[in-house]
C-alpha cells in the first residue's frame, strides 16, 4: 500500500502518518523529517535545507526528489510506505510518478486531512516535536508520557524552528500556492480522499482507516 498524506501545515500529516505505519507495519517517510535529521548532523544537505525551512519556504525540488526515489527504492519500501509532506510540488508529483512507473508501480490512496487555517496557527504553538526519531506530541491533544521525553526514544522535546507564529503563517501561503493544486492532480488520478482533520486525533485515523480499507 502506498500512501501520501496531503495537508496544510500543522493538519495532522505526520500523527495520522504514524498510526497507519503503526497499524500496516510499513515505513514512515516525511521529508520534513529527513531535513530536520541531516540539520541536526551537520550534513551539507541539512545546511541548504535550513535556508529555506527557516524562511518558511520550499527546499528545491532538485534536493528533495532524488532523496525520497532513491529512500523508496529501498528494500524495507517493498510492501508499501506512507509518504507525509511529499510530494508539495506538482513537479515533485511528476518525479514520484515518473519513478514508479518506471517499475509498474503506481501511489494506491492520496489523503488530505483538512484543517481550516485558523485552528493551525493555535494547534503549531502547542506542538513538541522529536527531532531524533520524528515522533511529534502536543501540549493538550497528545502530551508525552513524561513532559518534555520523547516516549519512543527518550530524546529531548523541542518546539520546531518554523513553528514561530510568523513563518506558519508563511508556510501556510507556500501550501495554498504550490502544494493545494495537487489535490486537483490526484483528483485526476482517481486517487483523491478527504477527511476532517478537526476532530480528534483517532477519529480521524477511524476515518482513514475506512478508506484504506
Ligand atoms: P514538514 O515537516 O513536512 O512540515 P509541514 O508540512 O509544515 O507539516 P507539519 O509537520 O508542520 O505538520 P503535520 O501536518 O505533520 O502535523 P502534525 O501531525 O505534526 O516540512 C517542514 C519544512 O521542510 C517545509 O516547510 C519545507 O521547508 C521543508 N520540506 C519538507 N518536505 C518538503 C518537500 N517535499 N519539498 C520541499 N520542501 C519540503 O500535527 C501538528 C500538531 O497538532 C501536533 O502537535 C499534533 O500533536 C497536533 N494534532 C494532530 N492532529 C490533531 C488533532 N486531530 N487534534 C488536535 N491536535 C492534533
Ligand atoms: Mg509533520
Amino acid at each position: 500500500m502506498k500512501i501520501i498524506m496531503l495537508g496544510a501545515p500543522g493538519a495532522g500529516k505526520g500523527t495520522q502518518a504514524e498510526k497507519i505505519c503503526d497499524r500496516y507495519q510499513i515505513p514512515h517517510i516525511s521529508t520534513g523529517d529527513i531535513f530536520r535529521a541531516n540539520i541536526k548532523n551537520g550534513t551539507e544537505l541539512g545546511k541548504k535545507a535550513k535556508q529555506y525551512m527557516d524562511q518558511g519556504a520550499l527546499v528545491p525540488d532538485e534536493l528533495t526528489c532524488d532523496l525520497v526515489v532513491d529512500r523508496i527504492s529501498q528494500p524495507d519500501c517493498a510492501g508499501g510506505y506512507v509518504l507525509d509532506g511529499f510530494p508539495r510540488t506538482i513537479p515533485q508529483a511528476e518525479a514520484l510518478d515518473k519513478a514508479l512507473k518506471a517499475r509498474g508501480e503506481k501511489v494506491d490512496f492520496a489523503i488530505d486531512v483538512e484543517v481550516p487555517d485558523e485552528n493551525i496557527v493555535k494547534r503549531m504553538s502547542g506542538r513538541r516535536a522529536c527531532l531524533n526519531c520524528g515522533a511529534t506530541y502536543h501540549l493538550m491533544y497528545k502530551p508525552p508520557k513524561k513532559e518534555g521525553i520523547c516516549d519512543n526514544c527518550g530524546s529531548e522535546l523541542v518546539l520546531r524552528d518554523d513553528d514561530r507564529p510568523e513563518t506558519v503563517q508563511k508556510r501556510l501561503e507556500v501550501y495554498h500556492a504550490q502544494t493545494q493544486p495537487l489535490i486537483d492532480y490526484y483528483e485526476k488520478a482517481g486517487i483523491m480522499h478527504s477527511v476532517d482533520g478537526t476532530q480528534d486525533i483517532d477519529k480521524v485515523f477511524a476515518d482513514i482507516t475506512a478508506i484504506l480499507e
